[in-house]
Order: C-alpha cells, then sequence, then structure tokens
C-alpha cells in the first residue's frame, strides 16, 4: 500500500495504471476510520482494480463553531485498518494540496442540499461538493463509493456527477450499525456512556417508523410521530426528523413512492445523524 501526499505523485502513480485499463475506484475519507468505511473500501474493490482512499480532513466543510479542530484523528490507525482491507493507494494532502495559494473555486448543489442537514450546517455542503470535485479531479476515479449513512451528502455527490456530466459512477454502500443499533460514525468516539444509551434513541425511533410502514403505514406525519416518540422518551430534541424522497429528497406528506426518513439531533455536544430508507428507488 502507497501512501501519496502530493497531486504530482499521485498523478504519477495512477495515470499509467489507467492507461493500461486498469480501473480505479475511490473511497474519500476523513480518517477515524471504522468498520463503515472499510466496507466502503471494500465495495469499492469489488468493482476496480486499484483502490484508492483519500484521508483529507476537509476544512471547508466545518462551520466555525464546528468539530474541526478536535475532529478525531489517528494516521497511523487508520493505515493499518486500511492495509487489512486491500487498499492500493492512501492519499494524504495537506490543506495546501487541496487549496493551494490562489485556489477560488467552489461548487454548489443547489436543491438537494437545502434543508436536512444544509439547514443547520451552512456552507457544509459547498465545502463537500468543492473537495469532492477537487479530489475527482486528481484521482479520475471510474467508480467513487460513498456511504448511504451521510445520504444528503451522496445524493449532493450523486447530482454534481450529473450535472457536471463527470465520467464517474457513484455507488452508495448501506450505513453499518453497531450491534445495539447506534449508526457507526467517527463522532461516536466523542459520546460518553450515557450519551451513547441515549443516543440510541435515533436508531429505535427510525426502526419503529420503519416497522409502521412495514405493517402498512404510508401518512407521513403519523410515520415521523412514530420515530419522535422514542426521541421523547430519551429527552432527545431532533434538528430534524423528516420523510423525504429518496432520490430528489422533496418532503413527503405520503410514503407511497421511494422515501427515507432523516434524523439529526444533538446528544451532548455531539451531532449524529441517521436514516432508513423505508423504499429504494428502483
Ligand atoms: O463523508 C466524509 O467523510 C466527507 O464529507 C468527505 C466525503 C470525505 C468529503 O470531505
Amino acid at each position: 500500500m502507497l501512501v501519496i501526499e502530493t497531486a504530482e505523485a499521485l498523478k504519477a502513480h495512477l495515470r499509467p495504471l489507467q492507461r493500461e485499463g486498469l480501473r480505479v475506484g475511490f473511497v474519500p475519507t476523513m480518517g477515524a476510520l471504522h468498520a463503515g468505511h472499510l466496507s466502503l473500501v471494500e465495495e469499492a474493490a469489488r468493482h476496480a482494480e486499484v483502490v484508492v482512499v483519500s484521508i483529507f480532513v476537509n476544512p471547508t466543510q466545518f462551520g466555525p463553531n464546528e468539530d474541526l479542530s478536535r475532529y478525531p484523528r489517528d494516521l497511523e490507525g487508520d493505515l493499518a485498518k486500511l492495509r487489512e482491507v486491500g487498499t492500493s493507494v492512501v492519499f494524504h494532502p495537506s490543506e495546501d494540496v487541496m487549496y493551494p495559494p490562489g485556489h477560488q473555486t467552489t461548487v454548489q448543489v443547489a436543491h438537494v442540499t437545502q434543508g436536512l442537514c444544509g439547514a443547520h450546517r451552512p456552507g457544509h455542503f459547498e465545502g463537500v461538493a468543492t473537495v469532492v470535485a477537487g479530489l475527482f479531479g486528481l484521482v479520475h476515479p471510474d467508480v467513487a463509493v460513498f456511504g448511504e449513512k451521510d445520504y444528503q451528502q451522496l445524493t449532493t455527490i450523486r447530482t454534481l456527477v450529473r450535472d457536471l456530466h463527470m465520467d464517474v459512477e457513484v455507488v452508495g454502500a448501506p450505513l453499518v450499525r453497531e450491534t445495539d443499533g447506534l449508526a457507526m460514525s467517527s463522532r461516536n468516539a466523542y459520546l460518553s456512556p450515557e450519551e451513547r444509551l441515549t443516543a440510541l434513541s435515533l436508531s429505535r425511533g427510525l426502526f419503529r417508523a420503519r416497522d409502521r410502514y412495514a405493517a402498512g403505514e404510508r401518512n407521513a406525519a403519523l410515520l415521523i410521530g412514530a420515530a419522535h416518540a422514542e426521541l421523547d422518551l430519551a429527552g432527545v430534541q431532533p434538528e430534524y426528523l423528516e420523510l423525504r424522497h429518496a432520490t430528489s429528497l422533496v418532503p413527503l406528506e405520503r410514503a407511497d413512492g421511494p422515501c427515507v426518513m432523516l434524523v439529526a439531533a444533538r446528544v451532548g455536544k455531539t451531532r449524529l445523524i441517521d436514516n432508513v430508507i423505508l423504499r429504494r428507488p428502483s
């Protein structure tokens, strides 16, 4: 496994392989890797001969009052995990490599970034879209894998790739949960044992809504109410708890077509997100 830090070295390594016809699969990450990330790398390996993973804590997607400085970082631990899952190249750029002096281009995806996390994290998706477009420009992946855990992010990247006519296949990989149901996240490391128990109300609520959906309920308010009841019991006030169309992310009053229920809430100081896809787009 090669660890590469500069744009020039990355291109010098990848382009000859690409000219030989090898497919490149790409997993962008911010490090602090857990089993969820590793499942993305394994998914990329199913689509490509060369698997590139980037580790870059992207400052432009953090707001001024967010956790950029305390975001968990563990490069050595990450590299050890990536070696285990057959990563070919780790790209670990500095801020100057991704945003060299004079950098002035940003990417804005309009509608799917509105509401949900977009309403609570102004500028976040512009930062994500900008860094992912930059990483795609460096890596030129055939396939890029993103987790369904960050559902609005995945939808934003799909929209970016479609609208800018990028030759990248975007693959969404299923959300990975701890055995007790908590969605895996690098931010779970911040939770105290009591907060971790409280945090379980998010997945419990979503599962309750999913059960009601499976039993035939299609009224969005009632499905949301079922999830809300679990949050109320745990004393958690969600930032949002919504039913949205699974591809356009338009808010829905009825769960008649492809749809996803999404939640975000703060538990202590930690902001957590989770979702369940009630019906996948065909
Ligand atoms: O999901 C993440 O870890 C980040 O948002 C990403 C896609 C690596 C962009 O910085």
